[in-house]
């Protein structure tokens, strides 16, 4: 039987069927893309994000969400970023641009791009198993351990515990203010001849700038030169960073991804290995992303050797794995969450919750991508991790509240201006809906 929206929320019916239309827009069979123009395959994280809302509703449809996901995968373990499933021109990248043929363990007969997205399909694929699908567990958990084994083996060859993206695209998080310091050290070493297509339906101020998107091509030509193989691609890359969300993202799949062990009698090796993973990164996040300094968890550069000091919302993260300590969580939450100078609203400048980058980093900018506008995944990202804290599960509630009042107000936008409330980037997005559905599901 399919689950039930809770009955006792006080918004409109029509709040609930609107959040599923967006789905039903976007739906197109066996995955659903995240928006109707601007995105037109499928997206990694996104489905993930996507299965979570689709679960409320319509269990067999989130299980063909994720299962649709998993057919893309490479068969050294990789999980792609995107899955080319729509039409064959006007997506830039597209296959041409990542030429997977050439790598050894490219899937077959399927297209996708070369890098992968954070782990979110455990955390969903866990969520729909709850719900009811034993058998499902059965048919995912194989997948989501290679999958698994692939981050820990191939991003993390010397056992730090913590594994590497190579591409901000793979952050998910594409243009924080993380990654320019970073792609600075990006030296472009062979001409590019490109046409973004990205910045003709938003206007180029909420897009990345021209000098980032260049890295950004360069890296993925890069990775293309040296046919996507890992040992390569660690020996000598110019874009190596252990990302403190993504990391905190794989520990809360790891934990995921024990419990579906659990449940399908996976051997006794298994689950100490992935045991093993939990522990070795719980103390890598407090050994060497904890800036004791700042009170924030921060990013590692592998290659400059050093921490990316940018107050920004994935410093946060941790808390959604429920990484921080009670001291660590205090110090995130009061010195910066409720921080009227960095995250909370103080009713001048900022009205809304809860802005991706610090209003007091030089890089904050209320509409660029991913460097201020509010995005429901990682105000969700920060609801679920505040519930793990038993002080916090209030300001939980009061986050969840009015990340549904915006999303209920502005439609389901990419993303929000945290002074004005504006819906910004693409409209009718998906995990916007999706995880409205999860919020209005929770109590
Ligand atoms: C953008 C976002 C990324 C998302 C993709 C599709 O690239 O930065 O997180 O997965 O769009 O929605």
């Amino acid at each position: 039987m399919n689950p039930r929206l809770s009955d006792n929320n006080p918004w409109s019916e029509s709040f609930v069927e609107r959040a599923k239309r967006v789905l039903a827009l976007n739906d197109q069979g066996d995955f659903t893309k995240p928006s109707p123009k601007l995105y037109p395959h499928q997206w990694n994280w996104d489905s993930a994000f996507i299965a979570l809302g689709l679960a409320q509703f319509n269990l067999e449809r989130a299980e063909k969400e994720i299962l649709s996901l998993l057919e893309g995968q490479w068969r050294d373990g990789m999980l792609p970023q995107i899955i080319y499933r729509g039409p064959k021109e006007g997506y830039f990248p597209g296959p041409k641009q990542w030429e997977i043929k050439s790598a050894a363990h490219a899937p077959q007969g399927i297209s996708t791009s070369g890098i992968t997205q954070p782990p979110v399909v455990t955390v969903a694929a866990y969520e729909v198993v709850k719900k009811g699908g034993d058998l499902f567990a059965l048919q995912v958990y194989p997948k989501l351990l290679h999958y698994h084994r692939w981050l820990h083996k191939m991003r993390d060859p010397y056992g730090d515990g913590l594994v590497a993206i190579i591409h901000p695209w793979e952050s998910g998080l594409d243009n924080s203010p993380r990654w320019i310091e970073p792609l600075m050290n990006v030296e472009i070493t062979s001409p590019l001849h490109y046409e973004r297509l990205d910045n003709i339906d938003v206007p180029s101020a909420q897009r990345p700038t021209q000098a980032d998107y260049d890295r950004f091509v360069f890296l993925m030509y890069k990775a293309r030169n040296l046919r996507y193989d890992q040992h390569k691609i660690f020996s000598d890359f110019p874009f190596l960073i252990q990302d403190v969300a993504f990391n905190a993202i794989l520990y809360r799949a790891d934990e995921c991804l024990t419990k579906l062990a659990e449940l399908v009698n996976a051997p006794d090796d298994e689950l100490r290995e992935i045991q093993g993973w939990l522990g070795t990164t719980r103390k890598a996040f407090q050994n060497r992303l904890w800036d004791q300094t700042s009170g924030l968890y921060l990013d590692y550069d592998l290659n400059r050797k050093t921490m990316i000091s940018q107050n920004t919302i994935a410093a946060l993260i941790p808390l959604y794995a429920g990484l921080p300590d009670k001291q660590q969580a205090k110090i995130l939450v009061e010195k910066h969450l409720l921080n009227p100078d960095e995250y909370a609203a103080d009713g001048q400048y900022t009205h809304f919750l809860i802005p991706t980058t610090s209003k007091n980093n030089s890089y904050y900018d209320p509409v660029g991508y991913w460097r201020g506008p509010i995005w429901a995944n990682t105000n969700w990202l920060i609801i679920e991790g505040l519930r793990r804290y038993p002080d916090y599960r209030g300001l939980a509630d009061q986050i969840q509240w009015e990340t549904l009042n915006l999303l209920n107000r502005e439609e389901f936008h990419e993303y929000f201006d945290p002074t004005t409330g504006k819906g910004l980037g693409t409209d009718n997005f998906s995990w916007s809906a999706a995880l409205a559905l999860v919020l209005l599901s929770e109590k």
